[in-house]
């Protein structure tokens, strides 16, 4: 039996969505555990591209899915997602998906807080993707959050929103200069939308544990990246949630022993999306190119993806972060045809060698990326199957990523469908 998560090793968007699909059809349950809809996870099926918000990725192998506790969900955008979905012929019933009862709720001051915040800020701006994420968490931190439980009883939704609602709009109005909320109108709205949800509204905790007992596989699905996570990230810019792999824990409500493997994904390169440090930022034209091949835009935003080199030190910082067991090596094929190729090994910082990522933003600003230089390779290698096929310095480039990592490459993507994609090792199998 194998129960394994899987996490973004970057900062997002590493083909995690693609990953997760391809994995699913050895799964039994697919589980969400953290963030919201910042995410945007993309599945390219037969020619058809699907991206979700909320939804796990497993949803199209007609898997059994759960949006954990640790999510923060957007009712209006989940239902609109449902919609979707079924839209496309996917069966997305409250049999194939589950909404933990302890999630929390998204509220319209929540992204009107957020899109407030950022505009306020201007060019020192996190660049969030305004949905309302970060003061979500915020709340249910403090202990001012609406959870799915609540939202679903009409009275304990009202009287929970109630506590909060005029200290939302005297700071919506006061200090963020936007418009109120009207009270009213916002909680029949939501009530619409909580009699729909309700059928999905369940305790995921319980499910996952009982179909682990009965022998059932779990796939973890992590959003995000590593180097977006709250604390270990680089903060502040980062999001507000616990992107790393024990946060599946908590956010699914499962024992740490359930966990068989972790398996981290590596986009072959790096981006970013939004502001934050990027030590191995492109400017060039290789980091453009790599952005036009990789057609590297948001899938929640739409906004550019900034490129650049692969970078090591954050990579062992998410094999020692993650407990990873293994990698899977994602959009090799956007490389091709650049005639050599740079590795960040480690980072110069004052004239010594940094063996560890640094957690002052000054400090990394001042690192210069230490390179290595491999020959790249011309060919198109989106058709190859066989590992044993892939030109000698590609293969060169993978097994220099093993040997700086520590860790060993599973997987091999070489294109965004589920099949251009090499399998090297596959624990839901073997186990
Ligand atoms: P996620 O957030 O980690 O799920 O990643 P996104 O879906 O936001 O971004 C990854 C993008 O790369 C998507 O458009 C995928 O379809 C695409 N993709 C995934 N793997 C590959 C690959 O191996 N090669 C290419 N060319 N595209 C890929
Ligand atoms: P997936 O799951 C890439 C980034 C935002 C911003 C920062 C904070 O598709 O990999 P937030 O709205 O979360 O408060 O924004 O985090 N961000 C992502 N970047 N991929 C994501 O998700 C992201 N989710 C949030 O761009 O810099
Ligand atoms: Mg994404």
């Amino acid at each position: 039996m194998a129960n394994i998560v899987i996490i973004g090793t970057q900062w997002g968007d590493e083909g995690k969505g693609k990953i997760v699909d391809l994995l699913s059809e050895h799964a039994d349950y697919v589980v969400r555990f953290q963030g919201g809809n910042n995410a945007g996870h993309t599945m390219v099926v037969e020619g058809e591209q699907i991206i979700s918000h909320l939804v796990p990725s497993g949803i199209l192998q007609g898997k059994t899915c759960f949006i954990g506790n640790g999510l923060v969900v957007d009712p209006e955008v989940l239902l609109k997602e449902i919609d979707y979905l079924t839209g496309k012929g996917i069966d997305v019933g409250p049999e194939k998906l589950k909404i933990c009862e302890k999630a929390h709720v998204i509220m319209p001051y929540h992204k009107a807080i957020d899109h407030g915040r950022e505009k306020l800020k201007g060019d020192k701006k996190i660049g969030t993707t305004g949905r309302g994420i970060g003061p979500c968490y915020e709340d249910k931190a403090t202990r001012r959050g609406v959870r799915f439980v609540d939202l679903i009883a009409e009275e304990d939704f009202r009287e929970r929103v109630g506590a909060v609602f005029a200290e939302k709009n005297f700071y919506l109005k006061e200090f963020l200069a936007l418009d109120e909320i009207d009270a009213e109108e916002m909680m029949d709205q939501y009530q619409e939308m909580a009699a729909r949800l309700a059928p999905y509204v369940t305790n995921v905790s319980v499910l996952i544990y009982e179909g682990i007992l009965e022998g059932r596989q779990v796939l973890f699905e992590g959003a995000q990246g590593t180097h977006l996570d709250i604390d270990h990230g680089t903060y502040p810019y980062v999001t507000s949630s616990s992107t790393v792999s024990g946060n599946a824990c908590c956010g699914a409500g499962v024992g740490p022993m359930e966990i068989t493997g972790v398996l981290g994904i590596v986009k072959a390169y790096t981006t970013r999306v939004g502001a934050g440090p990027f030590p191995t930022e492109l400017f060039d034209d290789i980091g453009d190119r790599i952005q036009k091949k990789g057609s590297e835009f948001g899938a929640t935003t739409g906004r550019k993806r900034r490129c650049g080199w692969l970078d090591m030190v954050i990579l062992r910082n998410s094999v020692r972060l993650n407990s990873l067991t293994g990698l899977a090596i994602t959009k090799l094929d956007v490389l091709g045809g650049l005639e050599w190729l740079n590795i960040c090994t480690g980072y110069e910082y004052q004239g010594k060698a940094l063996n560890n990522f640094p957690a002052s933003l000054k400090v990394l600003a001042a690192c210069n990326p230490i390179y290595e230089t491999l020959p790249g390779w011309s060919e198109d290698i989106s058709g190859i199957r066989d590992f044993n096929d892939l030109p000698q310095h590609t293969r060169n480039y993978l097994k220099r990523i093993e040997e700086l990592a520590g860790t060993t490459i599973e997987i091999v993507s070489v294109g965004p469908g589920r099949h251009e994609t090499m399998i090297l090792k596959n624990h839901f199998v073997e186990a």
